[in-house]
């Protein structure tokens, strides 16, 4: 008797829960969303980068390129994958622009291979196909009324300059990086009218100088074990050439080009969230402290003319300083900012002692700030797990970034140039799995959601740009990490539309999400 209850209970749950998960998905849950609720003129676009989509890595006169080198180098990427032909979006871009024509997004974010415009940097001429292959993307854009959002560096660098004078690393990356930026205004200014400068110049220093898992791979303890690096100093040399080359070229631009051409130009930085690890007043400093090392290391300069005080308090003069001339060419040197964000940490302090135990010799250093992050509290992850070891799913760091950045830089607008979620890795995956992307659909909706409330407290966020519009190149991790919206097939490159192709594009093109038009019935029975 009691068991066929228990059944019939258990029943009577299941059905109650499906029901009320297929309401919230669809019409009241608090994470419905509209594209009407965001401001007028809002850009909703997906955002991509050469290396990792274009391929073509030696047609029609392109240089190498510092990621060809490095991909080539055995052991450095995830089964040696590459970016020789990546999607192939070089001989597809037309496909591509289709794909996103029928999502319906208003925008498009990409970068230009610096080698394929000037294949040996300011040390040769200049090609004139790559310049052809541009123009061709940005008009088609247009033509489909998608506005274009170009990155003029997304970490490929000619590898002529690394050689000859290392890169980021060396100030004469400033005349090099101008030259090419001229270019870019003279051949593209007249119809591109957002530009950024260099994307997340905080995580490539990170990665190239500190841990040497970029190119051109330097480090030193207790970082890692490099042939070649100091990752005390290096990143600091490397940010500091890149903020002037960014402020130098944005100089330029007004000076010569923004009158007539009307454009705006930002740089972008990776904007995690953080959040004291412990209830204690040394970890909630120490969250202060990993934004302002972390984030406001770029754009204090550019907004404020120095580095944060908070870094200089502890770094003294290991830290770069701006002359005063450089002062004055790199203060307000921004028309927006640009956020990629992903995820919230937890940090621990490591500088007190009464706080600091346990805390890994890297923790230990004053480049880190004295401080470590992590995404676990007591073995619990601070929300669910990605593809990516240090991506959670934490939609409420979204609103939190949001007003952060707000706070510090007032009256700035704001663009999210990146947000996106790649699934955990699954053993024996099948295309299904990969095409049933409940979660990701769940992880844009939150976010959303999220900057929503962030932009009714007053935020100036003009655009949301989804990474990716389809599986590319994910950098050391290869191919086997996908963002995309669309599953790209290795073998083909065929391009094939996950659910939340469905999503996006009933979210961007119907005013009122209902039922049939945010999924069908059909989807959110498979789901449930
Ligand atoms: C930020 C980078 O800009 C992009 O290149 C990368 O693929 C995504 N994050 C995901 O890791």
């Amino acid at each position: 008797m009691m068991k066929v209850l228990d059944t019939k209970l258990c029943l009577v749950l299941s059905v109650l829960c499906s029901v009320h998960f297929l309401v919230q998905f669809s019409h009241g849950g608090e994470d419905t969303i509209h594209r009407s609720q965001f401001p007028e003129g809002f850009l909703f676009g997906t955002s991509t980068s050469s290396y990792q989509i274009e391929g073509a890595y030696l047609e029609d006169g392109k240089g190498l390129t510092n990621w060809d080198v490095f991909s080539h180098t055995p052991g450095k990427i995830k089964h040696n994958d590459n970016g020789d032909i990546a999607d192939d979006h070089y001989h597809r871009y037309l496909e591509d622009i289709e794909l996103m024509s029928s999502l319906g997004v208003n925008a498009y974010r990409f970068s230009i291979s610096w080698a394929r415009i000037l294949p040996r940097g300011i040390y040769g001429g200049i090609n004139a196909k790559g310049i052809m292959f541009y123009n061709k993307i940005i008009d088609n854009l247009l033509l489909r009324g998608i506005e274009p959002f170009v990155t003029m560096h997304h970490h490929d660098l000619p590898q002529e300059l690394e050689e000859r004078y290392g890169g980021w690393l060396s100030p004469l990356i400033k005349r090099d990086f101008v030259h090419f930026a001229k270019i870019c205004f003279e051949s593209f200014g007249d119809r591109v009218k957002y530009w950024t400068t260099i994307n997340e110049p905080n995580l490539f220093t990170e990665m190239a100088y500190v841990r040497g898992t970029y190119p051109p791979g330097h480090c030193s303890p207790p970082f890692g074990n490099c042939s070649v690096g100091n990752s005390d100093a290096e990143p600091l040399i490397a940010m500091h050439n890149a903020l002037l080359s960014h402020a130098m070229a944005v100089h330029l631009y007004r000076n010569h080009f923004q009158a007539k051409q009307g454009g705006t130009v930002g740089i972008i930085a990776n904007t995690f969230m953080y959040e004291p690890l412990r209830d204690e007043e040394c970890d909630r400093l120490a969250a202060d402290r990993a934004l302002a090392f972390i984030i406001a290391w770029v754009f204090d300069p550019l907004v404020f003319g120095d580095y944060p005080i908070e870094m200089r308090n502890i770094l003294g003069s290991r830290l770069p300083r701006f002359s005063s001339n450089e002062k004055s060419l790199i203060k307000g040197s921004l028309d927006f900012i640009g956020m990629n964000h992903y995820s919230t940490l937890y940090v621990k302090d490591c500088s007190c002692s009464a706080c600091s135990s346990a805390c890994s010799p890297a923790g230990d250093h004053a480049i880190r700030g004295f401080l470590e992050t992590t995404g676990f509290r007591d073995g619990i992850p601070i929300g669910d797990l990605t593809g990516m070891p240090r991506f959670f799913v934490v939609p409420r760091g979204m609103e939190k970034i949001v007003d952060y950045m707000k706070t510090r830089y007032p009256n700035m607008p704001l663009f999210i140039t990146e947000n996106g979620y790649s699934a955990p890795p699954k053993q024996d995956a099948a295309l299904h799995d990969f095409l049933q992307d409940f979660d990701r659909m769940k992880f844009h909706k939150a976010y959303l959601a999220a900057l929503l409330r962030a932009i009714r407290k007053g935020a100036d966020v003009r655009g949301y740009f989804i990474w990716s519009l389809m599986d590319n190149f994910e950098w050391v991790d290869g191919y086997g990490t996908r963002f995309g919206l669309y599953y790209v097939k290795r073998q083909t490159l065929e391009r094939i539309p996950k659910i939340s192709v469905k999503w996006f594009s009933s979210f961007l093109n119907f005013s009122t999400l209902t039922l049939e038009n945010d999924l069908s019935k059909q989807d959110l029975k498979e789901q449930i």
